[in-house]
């Protein structure tokens, strides 16, 4: 079986992330199709790419950044579940990405994004710096709005319209994370 990374792009006090990102792994686990797994950054504290580290924190934030690349480098595709923060994606799961290359390379991304609008700048921002990695992004996005999606901006209630789009988003994942698997 597929192994798909379901990452959890924001690190925010009190982010709605991280029901967004329980709701697709639900919704996926229960397809049986593949294996997924969460991975939430706020388990890699990483420093921003190239700052300075010195002191007793140097040996932790080496096997953070270690165990950041290797947790990445074991999946065969990626879901990016990244809220949209000034039309972007937002600076902590940017600093992530910029730490790994080989570990992306030839592999699926799909994207699951919330925000006014649904987090769909996030996406295409994402969509840039993916062609980068050499990560092929799959058309299909699961895109959830903060009016309509959650109760007062936080309760995350996902209308059931989302479930097709999601059943196409995973569909679209899979063939290419299988198709990839053969050329690494
Ligand atoms: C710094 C910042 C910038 C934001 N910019 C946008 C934006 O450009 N477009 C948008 O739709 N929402 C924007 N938002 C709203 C976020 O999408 C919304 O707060 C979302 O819940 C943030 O994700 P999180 O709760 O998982 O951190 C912004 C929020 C923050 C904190």
């Amino acid at each position: 079986m597929l192994n798909i990374g379901i990452i959890l792009g924001s690190v925010r006090e009190g982010r709605n992330g991280e029901a967004v990102a329980k709701w697709i792994n639900e919704f996926a686990k229960n397809r049986g199709d593949a294996n997924y797994e969460i991975v939430d950054l706020i388990d890699y504290p990483l420093p921003m790419l190239g700052a300075k580290v010195t002191g007793d924190d140097q040996a932790l934030v080496e096997a953070t950044i270690n165990a950041w690349k290797e947790k990445m480098a074991s999946f065969d595709g990626y879901i990016f579940v990244t809220p949209e923060y000034n039309h972007a994606i937002g600076g902590a799961l940017k600093n992530a990405l910029d730490y790994l290359n080989p570990e992306l390379n030839n592999k699926a991304a799909g994207f699951v994004g919330y925000g006014s609008l649904g987090g769909t700048r996030a996406h295409e921002n994402l969509r840039l710096i993916l062609g980068e990695l050499q990560v092929a992004d799959v058309r299909t996005a699961v895109t959830f709005s903060l009016m309509s999606d959650f109760e007062n901006l936080s309760v995350f209630k996902p209308a059931d319209y989302h479930a097709d789009n999601t059943n196409e988003m995973l569909d679209q994942l899979l063939k290419w994370s299988s198709a990839l698997k053969t050329i690494r």
